[in-house]
């Protein structure tokens, strides 16, 4: 891929438009958590046939990568309004044998005919919806290649064993859930389009729960790339038919087939940060997941949370340091192989400061970005963070030790409403900035040719000694890196059970409000952040915690309750 270099062109004064909170996706069917524990190997998925697939590879001697291709291929059927072929995603990997941790990352990109007044009409940014749905927001998938690269760099069992699952259950069809079928029904104008209509709303009404589904287009699909691999989703007949999809709509999408003949999986060193003794490997851009999360930590470990204990003062602190890093975030992060970014985002002493701006009695009431160790400093304008509704998360643990974390996404739940060859297009590009400068100057994720968007997507995987010992992550748009942090803290500061640690109540700030979940403690928590100074607001916060702890006596696993995904294992 050709990276242009990063310019300090002359910065228009556009205003950030002022976005409305995007809901996220709603609870559905709020389960029980529980902790599963296994001896071996273990699968954490949002769909338990997903689960199931995965299981099935671990148990024929497969590794963390082969089951990783198993279960995504099989998420894609059953759960794909949040991941797919036709997106990208993140995915870590710690290979037991060389005791290294790598990040992969799969994130979709922009076409090279882009330009940073992309989400501009009339040099205002375009309604959110607006451009979301239809060819204009996708992007070049990475997950194909993903499944693909992370095969060939750590596969085991052999490539065409693993569609066994998905292209059964694609064939033969699986039964919808209530939360596919709430999905459906909630969805807007997925009748834009006759393939994504005729499969979702058939006959014209929503997918009813319960109803038999099968893909035959996503089963051809399947047994295409379990014979040639991804190719066919760049250079051949997949991604002309994603080109023709995405420029047949009425918001033209700008693809060419030279942006996929171009397309790389990046493998890039992870980004971690020292914890209280342990250490927290994360993805780095174009994900601002790992530096966020890890700000987030830096500056939490400057209090005594295992002695402070759970209660307000330590939701209190919580909320500070989400705010004080996403000041940082909105303003720095971005694709950093084409805008610079500062160096010390993590740096030991800079958080250590940016800790010391918190009154442990009183709200700041909005963060300012810090000024971290830099050696190319450039004038920036901070970029608007939106929770979505989409992406899942799964953890693989395999026999012989290697392990998985990967937050894989199409963006909004059901993406452009594109669907071609049994699979929906992303609308990732949505997830760049909309207005490319303001009044202090070029935001950092505008849009550039060839540029990745930036993500909150924070797969994690935390070392001890030297050695894995917890891996998590979570669906959530920018709520990732609060949900993420937050499940850190319970587990590592406070030991609580994994199932108690991905299910408790949620409190996030993203330098704004201090959201609380919904649930019968939220009135108080409310009031009692509000006597503190906090602006907050109640709502349904929907993350998608799995999570795998490695401990000396075997195997836990715990799936978030506020979805239908199990822990599986033996
Ligand atoms: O990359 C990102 O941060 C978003 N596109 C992820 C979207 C997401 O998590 C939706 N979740 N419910």
């Amino acid at each position: 891929m050709i990276r242009a270099p990063f310019t300090l062109a002359a910065a228009l004064a556009i205003a950030a438009p002022a976005l409305a909170e995007i809901p996220p996706e709603h609870t559905v069917a709020v389960g029980t958590a529980e902790t599963v524990t296994a001896g071996e190997h273990m699968v954490v998925a949002a769909h338990p046939l997903a689960a199931e697939a995965g299981e099935v590879i671990l148990e024929a001697g497969g590794s963390a990568a082969d089951a990783a291709v198993a279960v995504q291929l099989v998420l894609g059927l059953v759960e794909p309004q949040s991941s797919g072929l036709g997106g990208g995603g993140f995915l870590l990997y710690w290979d037991a044998a060389g005791a290294e941790l790598t990040a992969h990352d799969a994130r979709e990109t922009a076409p090279m005919a882009a330009a940073p007044d992309y989400w501009l009409e009339d040099g205002e940014p375009l309604g959110f919806w607006e451009a979301v749905i239809g060819g204009r927001s996708v992007g070049v998938p990475g997950t194909p290649k993903l499944l693909e690269h992370i095969h060939a760099r750590h596969g085991r069992l052999p490539w065409a064993v693993l569609f066994e699952d998905a292209v059964t259950l694609a064939e033969d069809g699986f039964e919808v859930t209530e939360r596919m079928a709430e999905s459906v029904a909630d969805a807007r104008e997925l009748d834009r389009q006759d393939a994504a209509r005729d499969y979702f709303l058939p006959d014209g009404d929503p997918l009813a729960e319960g109803a038999r589904l099968a893909n035959p287009a996503y089963a051809d699909t399947l047994r295409l790339m379990r014979e040639q691999g991804a190719a066919p989703f760049y250079s051949g007949a997949i991604a002309r038919d994603i080109v023709a999809t995405v420029r047949a709509d009425d918001r033209r999408g700008l693809l060419t087939m030279a942006d996929f003949a171009a397309y790389e999986v990046i493998e890039r060193a992870p980004v971690c940060i020292g914890y209280r003794g342990d250490e927290v490997c994360g993805m780095g851009p174009p994900s601002s997941g790992g530096l966020t999360v890890g700000q987030m930590l830096g500056i939490l470990e400057r209090f005594d949370l295992p002695a402070i204990g759970q209660g307000m003062l330590a939701e209190h602190l919580f909320a500070e340091a989400g705010a004080l890093a996403f000041a940082d975030r909105d303003l720095y992060m971005a694709d950093s192989d084409f805008v610079s970014m500062p160096e010390g985002l993590l740096d030991d002493d800079y958080l250590r400061a940016r800790a010391r701006l918190i009154d442990a009695e009183a709200a700041m009431g909005g963060a300012e970005p810090g000024t971290p160790p830099w050696r190319e400093a450039a004038a920036r304008h901070a970029d608007d963070p939106r929770p979505r509704a989409g992406t899942t998360h799964f953890v693989i643990r395999d026999g012989r030790g290697d392990i998985v974390s990967a937050t894989t996404t199409i963006e909004m739940g059901f993406g452009s409403r594109l669907m071609t060859n049994g699979f929906l297009l992303n609308n990732e590009l949505t997830d760049f900035a909309f207005a490319p400068a303001g009044a202090d100057g070029l935001v950092a994720n505008r849009v550039e040719p060839g540029k990745r968007p930036r993500s909150s997507m924070a797969p994690t995987i935390v070392l001890r000694d030297g050695a894995p010992n917890l891996a998590i992550g979570s669906p959530g748009g920018a709520n990732i890196i609060p949900y993420v942090a937050r499940a850190l803290i319970g587990i590592l500061d406070w030991d609580m059970p994994l199932h108690e640690a991905v299910a408790r109540p949620h409190l996030l700030n993203r330098n704004g409000p201090s959201f609380v979940e919904e649930g019968p403690g939220a009135a108080q928590m409310a009031a009692e952040l509000e006597s503190m100074g906090h602006a907050v607001e109640v709502s349904d916060l929907n993350s998608g915690l799995h999570a795998i702890r490695i401990t000396p006596d075997g195997l836990e696993g715990a799936a978030d309750p506020r979805r239908e995904g199990v822990a599986l294992g033996r």
